[in-house]
């Protein structure tokens, strides 16, 4: 199935198309996820994606809410930019021994899919307030805000990695 799985004519549809395309990809996050948490090698970056795989499992119920709120059923529709976006990371992931870069390819994975749901949240809990659906913005904002923390988190990670990198590099090297 394309973008749309049918004709968009209204900001309404549009809404419900959007929601099928985030209902699909949580699925496949919370898959993904389950492969990131496999390979992660700092429990930090570990314990981070286990958090945020209970996150995805509740918003993908959330999801539910929204589509059982607004009187739709809740179906999915391929997004081929999450399939993209989770291509691209396990491409990178696929090729790697180092420990070190492992860890960065991950995070940097995790970050681009964070985004993608950053912008599918935002979106959507703006075009409810602009119907009207304060009930459903409300719950949508919820995942958004859990999604803005996830990456939040994700970019300590990466920098206290890099700041520990920089810091071996510093210690006197044997001659
Ligand atoms: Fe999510």
């Amino acid at each position: 199935m394309g973008m749309f799985s049918s004709d968009v004519k209204s900001l309404d549809a549009l809404f419900v198309d959007v929601l099928k395309q985030i209902y699909y990809a949580e699925r496949e996050i919370g898959d993904q996820l389950e492969v990131m948490i496999g390979k992660a090698k700092s429990p930090e970056l570990k314990s981070g994606f286990e958090q945020h795989l209970t996150e995805t499992r509740n918003q993908y119920e959330r999801l539910e809410q929204v589509f059982r709120m607004h009187g739709t059923d809740a179906e999915e529709v391929t997004c081929p930019a999450i399939d993209g976006i989770l291509e691209a990371g396990n491409g990178m992931i696929g090729k790697i021994d180092d420990d070190q870069v492992m860890d960065a390819a991950l995070t940097h994975a995790a970050q681009m899919v964070e985004h993608y749901e950053i912008v599918q949240y935002g979106t959507l809990s703006a075009w409810a307030k602009e119907m009207g659906r304060d009930d459903c913005a409300s719950l949508l904002q919820k995942s958004l805000e859990e999604e803005k923390a996830t990456d939040a988190k994700l970019t300590r990670i990466a920098e206290s990695r890099l700041n520990a990198m920089a810091e071996g590099q510093r210690s006197p090297q044997p001659a």
